[in-house]
């Protein structure tokens, strides 16, 4: 089947993507480009801001938005007549009738968007107007663009009388002008992508999930709580903590610095000494000189020798004394143990926090600082915490669906958003994955009992045996974290991760171990310190309850709804290995 015949509708052939989301034909829509820079048409306008008759100023500040004209039932065709002002920057700008007006593409990041303006040569220098990326401020009548001229799209623009100020760009060096720009260029600006029709367009997406997010959890009677950012413990157990230090450290480094001038001053006595020695033997000099010269040489050697050894103590104890909360200390990997603190106490409690991981994984999927949401939820078991995950994400889904993407919306979406989630166990999972492997179907990985499932298996189990969004649970209690609940089986955890095509894994969660001896047990047997985690025993000690809760990859999340490839692209400034620009 060719691509043409996938891409049915006009709008999503319009925007790259095929209009069925065929479960079955995932395979071959894997070498379709993301949407990319065309995501903003999918970001339409909501409807929410119609105004009544007149065009109101926005609040705060000299000017109309654009999408109050643009957003207007008619496309904002009658408010011809109006006069407003608008600021914003130029997408595209061209000069016209042998230079006597221009026409610029203004947007103002109140929609996605442009407001068309028409500059004649007499109200503005246009050379100065039209680069990409000029910020302009202006001011005019709004008027209906004549038919067959301008615009397809707009059913209304402004005709400037007065253009205020002008930001100009130099072309020369703009690194963002509007030819089509790969979202790998773009990340080596990151201060100016937003500019882009693209990175804006994900970052209304990421806003509009982040809200729904908390509409939803508020509703269902989850408290937000903000668990900190610098921890002590390795939540995950994986090891992969970044240390907090402090510049306090300077003190050390100039007291290091006096010792190593010291050695170096010392290392050129040692020096001097050997030379002498070397010159009296070869002068054949007395026994009893070169005795003396062996000394002095034996001296200046102690000490330097004792020098070198101050130096190192110097530096192992840089590391304990100078700690400014008096221990190691490290950014969270997750805040699910701190949130466990409050759900035990008021029930059901939610964070939305940047979580950070050393991992050294150079994927499309990972990130070093990335956001993560977690619900924890007191009385629940890990069946209802798979309730919680699926209603929350069919609610964004559908929230996107209704507000934020054009009416022929992504299948794949709609899939997700009405259709219930599929659930298998981790060892039903391993047996349909090793079933394939019997048919022929080649991983990279090995399949067997006991393997972290790794993203090949995820993407296989939930875009090809499945085709739809599936919960795998009960996993090996040696690949997952101390916390996890051990079932009666001995072998397996109450863990559960969430598949989702495109992705793999988008949400990690399950039931906790509310059982004192069981939790203490465990965490000896993967020799934790049980004195560093008395505070988290506590819960256990005192009142405890059965509870569960999962942790969603925020950015993973603004991959699956959008489509874009690579999560680099997804977060404002990216973090990974090698990379913290800005
Ligand atoms: O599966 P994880 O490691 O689970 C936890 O952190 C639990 N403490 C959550 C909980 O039960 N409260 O991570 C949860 C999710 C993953 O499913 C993934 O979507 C995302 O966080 N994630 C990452 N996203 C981007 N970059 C990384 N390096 C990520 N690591 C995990
Ligand atoms: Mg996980």
């Amino acid at each position: 089947m060719g691509l043409s015949t996938v891409y049915k509708s006009r709008f999503w052939s319009r925007i790259g993507i095929p209009r069925f989301w065929n479960w079955t034909r995932i395979q071959r829509f894997r070498s379709i480009p993301p949407p990319a820079d065309q995501l903003a048409a999918a970001v339409s306008l909501d409807n929410d801001a119609a105004l009544s008759s007149t065009l109101k100023k926005s609040r705060f500040s000299d000017r109309v938005c654009i999408k109050s004209i643009l957003s207007q039932p008619d496309g904002g065709a009658g408010l011809a007549g109006e006069k407003v002002r608008i600021s914003g920057w130029v997408k595209t700008g061209r000069e016209q009738g042998k230079g006597s007006f221009a026409f610029l593409e203004v947007n103002d990041g109140s929609c996605a968007e442009n407001l068309q303006v028409m500059v004649d040569a007499s109200v503005s220098d246009l050379s100065k107007l039209v680069a990409t990326g000029t910020c302009v401020t202006v001011y005019g009548c709004l008027k209906i663009p004549p038919q067959g001229k301008g615009t397809k799209k707009q059913k209304i623009e402004l005709r400037a009388e007065k253009v205020t100020d002008v930001g100009t760009v130099d072309p020369s060096t703009y690194p963002i002008p509007k030819t089509k720009l790969s979202l790998e260029y773009l990340r080596d600006y990151p201060h100016l992508r937003a500019r882009t029709t693209s990175i804006a367009a994900i970052a209304r997406i990421r806003n509009a999930l982040a809200m729904m997010i908390h509409s939803f959890l508020q509703e269902e009677g989850f408290i937000y709580v903000n668990t900190p950012i610098i921890t002590t413990n390795d939540c995950e157990g994986g090891g992969e903590m970044f240390r907090v230090i402090t510049t306090l450290m300077k003190q050390f480094d100039k007291l290091e610095k006096e010792f190593v001038m010291s050695i170096e001053a010392a290392k050129i006595i040692v020096k001097e000494k050997s030379e002498a020695l070397a010159k009296l033997k070869a002068a054949k000099a007395s026994k009893e000189e070169i005795t003396a010269s062996v000394a002095e040489l034996t001296e200046a050697k102690e000490a330097l020798a004792k020098l070198e050894e101050r130096l190192k103590l110097k530096k192992d104890e840089k590391t304990d004394s100078l700690e400014f909360f008096s221990r190691q200390t490290f950014l969270t990997v997750s805040g699910q143990l701190h949130a466990e603190a409050y759900a035990c106490s008021m029930g059901r409690v939610y964070t939305l926090s940047p979580a950070f991981r050393a991992e050294n994984s150079h994927t499309s999927r990972h990130l070093s600082e990335f956001w993560m949401v977690e619900p924890e939820l007191a009385f629940a078991d890990i069946e209802e915490a798979m309730n919680c995950a699926e209603a929350l994400l069919k609610f964004i889904l559908k929230g996107l669906l209704e507000k934020y993407f054009d009416k022929g919306c992504i299948d794949r979406i709609k899939l997700a958003a009405s259709t219930p989630f599929g659930r298998v166990t981790y060892t039903e999972a391993i047996k349909l994955l090793e079933e394939a492997v019997a048919q022929g179907k080649t991983f990279e990985n090995q399949v067997k009992w006991g393997i972290d499932l790794a993203s090949e298996h995820e993407r296989y189990l939930t875009e090809v045996v499945f085709q739809k969004l599936l919960f795998v649970y009960n996993y090996p209690k040696d690949i997952k974290a101390f916390y996890m609940r051990v079932n009666d089986d001995g072998k397996t955890v109450a863990a559960f991760d969430l598949l989702v095509p495109k992705v793999g894994e988008l949400i990690g969660g399950g039931q906790r171990e509310e059982r004192l001896d069981n939790l203490i047990e465990r965490m000896e047997e993967m020799g934790l310190s049980i004195e560093q985690y008395q505070w988290y025993i506590d819960f256990r000690r005192h009142g405890t309850a059965k509870h569960s809760g999962f942790g969603m990859g925020f950015e993973r999340m603004v991959l699956f709804a959008t489509g874009v490839d690579n999560i680099r692209d997804v977060i404002p400034f990216p973090r990974y290995s090698g990379r913290a620009d800005l």
